[in-house]
């Protein structure tokens, strides 16, 4: 840990002026929290909006030009299963009272009830595509999910403190897709296999990438492609970064090899920049399987340990809430960024938030002044 406390005594030293020089300039998409719709926002999430809003910091601070965007998951079969299952299973108060709660359940009943009905997963398909065709009935659901969704998130962000330039998620997309397809036609690119398209990426000694399933359908692959050319036209960009888990490594691989095949050179300056997994008690954390662990509760539980500790050591503090506000968001935003980037680590929450060690609270209590991390 010397790396953090030297960085610290030089942030602390150096005040305003850290890294003051100029390094470069130019427009920097940043992709980086994106959570998926109907989906409660994980710990990854958190990792990815953190890590996101610091470089998005220091790219300001030497020159560049930052754009923040959430690109949401928005698209793709996962809404036909939700369909399906809200069609089946779901009720509109309860939607409406706790949303992510109960579009979670209906997720994670529909996959376990898919495994001993596998028609339903057709049905599913079904709904998709109707979603994908344009359907009224599976449109206007899609957005009211998605409405509810958003509000979650964005209550989340407040507390964070972070915001966005863009929330162009998947969905954005739509009506991008085509034009890639073509191009990757003309420039012959696209093989069927088993009836689907795909983009054959033996010679980088990867899997090939799925870009359309044998019933049309697109898939999360060809969506980026597309956002990758979008951010390209769009932004002109002199780096594209995608601040994304470990484990979509080779989906990055495979979209710069794909934008490379095409003859876009500038798919070298898109760069990956992963980070570890958080696991709970050693375990990883499953959406499918219901088994997450929510930032929502996370955010409120350190606050609540930093209240408890406030109390107990300060109890003549005025502003006991506010403090506590601070000193436990902090604490979870300064574990996540003192944590080795492309380690894995277990989520202790008592570890977090505690008060002596290279804690945020420490920090902050040796700091004059307010600190947002
Ligand atoms: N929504 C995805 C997930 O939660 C992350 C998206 C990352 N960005 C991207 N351009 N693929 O796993």
């Amino acid at each position: 840990m010397a790396f953090a406390q030297d960085t610290l005594t030089a942030i602390a030293e150096q005040g305003e002026h850290f890294g003051d020089a100029q390094a470069g300039s130019g427009n920097v998409p940043i992709d980086m929290s994106s959570p998926n719709i109907a989906k409660p926002m994980s710990m990854g999430h958190l990792r990815s909006t953190v890590i996101g809003n610091s470089l998005a910091k220091i790219l300001t601070k030497v020159g560049y030009t930052p754009i923040k965007i959430n690109y949401l998951g928005d698209w793709g079969t996962q809404f036909g299963k939700l369909i399906v299952a809200y069609k089946k299973w779901g009720s509109e108060a309860d939607v409406k009272a706790d949303p992510i709660k109960h579009l979670l359940e209906y997720y994670v009943r529909f996959h376990a009830e898919a495994e001993t009905q596998p028609e339903l997963d057709d049905e599913a398909r079904a709904w998709f595509k109707k979603l994908e065709d344009g359907d009224a009935e599976a449109t206007k659901l899609w957005e009211w999910f998605r409405g509810e969704s958003l509000k979650e998130f964005k209550r989340i962000y407040d507390v964070l403190g972070v915001d966005f330039d863009s929330y162009n998620g998947e969905a954005f997309m739509n009506d991008k897709m085509d034009p890639v397809i073509r191009e990757l036609q003309d420039k012959h690119l696209l093989k069927e296999s088993q009836g689907a398209e795909i983009v054959d990426l033996d010679a980088y000694g990867m899997n090939p990438a799925l870009i359309r399933k044998s019933d049309g359908a697109t898939l999360y692959m060809t969506r980026d492609l597309a956002a990758a050319i979008y951010r390209h036209d769009h932004y002109d960009f002199t780096q594209s970064l995608y601040v994304v888990g470990m484990e979509q490594k080779e989906h990055f691989a495979q979209l710069k090899a794909v934008l490379l095949e095409m003859g876009h050179e500038w798919a070298n300056d898109i760069h990956h920049i992963p980070f570890g997994l958080i696991t709970a008690n050693g375990k990883k954390l499953s959406t499918r399987k219901g088994n997450v662990i929510l930032l929502d509760k996370v955010l409120q539980e350190a606050v609540d340990l930093a209240k408890a500790q406030i109390a107990a050591k300060h109890p003549d503090l005025e502003n006991q809430d506010e403090v506590a506000q601070a000193v436990g968001v902090g604490a979870v935003v300064f574990h996540d960024l003192k944590s080795e980037r492309k380690d894995s680590f277990d989520f202790n929450l008592e570890e977090v938030v505690r008060f002596e060690g290279e804690t945020g609270p420490y920090v902050q209590y040796t700091t004059p002044g307010p600190t947002v991390f």
